[in-house]
């Protein structure tokens, strides 16, 4: 009677070596598949705690805020001038709600009355500087150029800046949702 030979001890061990490689590869590439997975349904919870900075914090066209925020006394604007301010707001962004720093230009347009403009050219997005001596918005893109009624005086911008919604109420200028 013919008996297959047992393996030895050196045989086994061997053996038993090569099954635990495979196990660690196995386990290796199980984590490779399913990382990704898991790290996409936990999605918000990451994205809550590291927030994205696409640009800079005032690049928001693709924000929208809810509610309205105070934006400084209406006494604190001179007539005409339009002042960069940087209220925080509530924004949403996708799945994503927070309070973010945002960038706005107010123009105070009489006693009791102003507006308030998204910082953004309507050509490309670059963000947009009002040079106080031209009295203008000028964009360092492409070379578009805004009075400060936000109306395009050059250049390949082919809308008005945009505005927000904006009242006064008890001397306080708000503003609410950008205006499509
Ligand atoms: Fe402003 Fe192009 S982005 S002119």
């Amino acid at each position: 009677m013919d008996h297959e030979p047992q393996p030895g001890p050196r045989n086994r061990s061997r053996r038993t070596f090569v099954l635990r490689v495979l196990g660690v590869i196995a386990a290796q590439l199980g984590l490779g598949i399913s990382a990704p997975v898991v790290g996409f349904g936990s999605a918000p919870s990451w994205r809550a705690r590291t927030p994205p900075r696409l640009l800079s914090e005032s690049v928001v066209p693709t924000l929208r805020a809810q509610g309205w925020t105070s934006v400084g006394r209406i006494e604190d604007f001179e007539v005409g001038v339009p002042k960069r301010v940087a209220p925080v707001r509530r924004v949403v962004d996708g799945w994503v709600t927070r309070e973010e720093p945002i960038a706005v230009y107010v123009v105070r347009r009489s006693g009791s009355k102003a507006v308030a403009f998204d910082p953004h050219c309507t050509h490309l997005g670059c963000p947009l500087q009002f040079v106080e001596g031209a009295r203008v918005f000028l964009c360092p893109c492409h070379g578009g150029v805004f009075d400060s009624k936000g109306s395009v005086v050059a250049g390949p911008p082919p809308r008005p800046m945009v505005r927000y919604e904006t009242k006064v109420e008890q001397g306080e200028i708000l503003i609410g949702a950008l205006e499509e």
